[in-house]
């Protein structure tokens, strides 16, 4: 099954992403973590992508296809592939339909989390991950069993994004109801959306996009 979680900053696709690859064996495509990690390997895409991403504002559709491209010719995500934050513009979307359409594989669901977006600022600016594994945490709805050490791994290394402050995340906002939400009714058309409260907790959303993959 490849499945796009659509939704704007902060509503959750990267924490249910990782709940489906943890959960069925699908496989998270996040175009933000791999433009994050080019960022930091200093990675000639890494260079153009940084001030963009700073900013708030939208990297450019030729980088994040190709990188999505790249990832769909490794083997592991023919087992299902959840793209997170991708596609974000109608050329982005009209891209996905062919590289899986190339590879002989269809998309089957778009899973748009419904939220409030002034609720999203809290959730946005009391992120942070671990940085030894990845896992993600909040500072009210999150948090570690033991102050400071994570569940996962046990490291006391915790990041926070650079984007993650109050300015650059309603620059993302305004990107998102300008250039993403348009994509919608796309899906819309050809009968893919399914429409899930994501203001609710955490575990809930889960289940609730799980009973929408097992169809019920
Ligand atoms: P990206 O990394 O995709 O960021 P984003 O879309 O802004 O989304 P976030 O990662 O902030 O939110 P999320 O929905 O994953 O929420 P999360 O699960 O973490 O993109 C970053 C940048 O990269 C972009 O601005 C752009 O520059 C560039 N980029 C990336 N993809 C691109 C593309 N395709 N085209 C062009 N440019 C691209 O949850 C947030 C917090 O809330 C967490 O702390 C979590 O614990 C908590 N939380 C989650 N769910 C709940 C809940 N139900 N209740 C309470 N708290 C919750
Ligand atoms: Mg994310
Ligand atoms: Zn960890």
């Amino acid at each position: 099954m490849n499945i796009i979680l659509l939704g704007p900053p902060g509503a959750g696709k990267g924490t249910q992403a990782s709940r489906l690859e943890a959960d069925r064996g699908m496989v998270q495509l996040s175009t933000g973590d791999m433009l994050r990690a080019a960022v930091k390997a200093g990675t000639p895409t890494g260079i153009k992508a940084k001030a963009v991403m700073e900013a708030g504002e939208l990297v450019s559709d030729e980088i994040v296809s190709g990188i999505i491209g790249e990832r769909l010719d490794m083997s592991d995500t023919a087992q299902g592939a959840i793209f997170d934050g991708y596609p974000r513009t109608a050329a982005q979307a009209a891209s996905l339909d062919s590289l899986l359409e190339e590879r002989g594989r269809k998309l089957d669901y778009v899973i748009e989390l419904d939220v409030d977006e002034e609720a999203l600022v809290e959730r946005i600016v009391g992120r942070y991950t671990c940085a030894a594994c990845g896992a993600g945490y909040h500072d009210t709805f999150l948090r570690p069993a033991t102050a400071g050490v994570c569940d996962v791994c046990g490291s006391g290394d915790f990041r926070r994004r650079p984007d993650d402050n109050e300015v650059t995340v309603r620059t993302r906002m305004a990107e998102y109801r300008a250039k993403t939400a348009p994509i919608l009714p796309i899906y819309e058309r050809r009968g893919l959306v399914r429409r899930v409260d994501g203001m609710a907790d955490i575990g809930r959303v889960t289940a609730a996009i799980a009973a929408v993959l097992d169809g019920q």
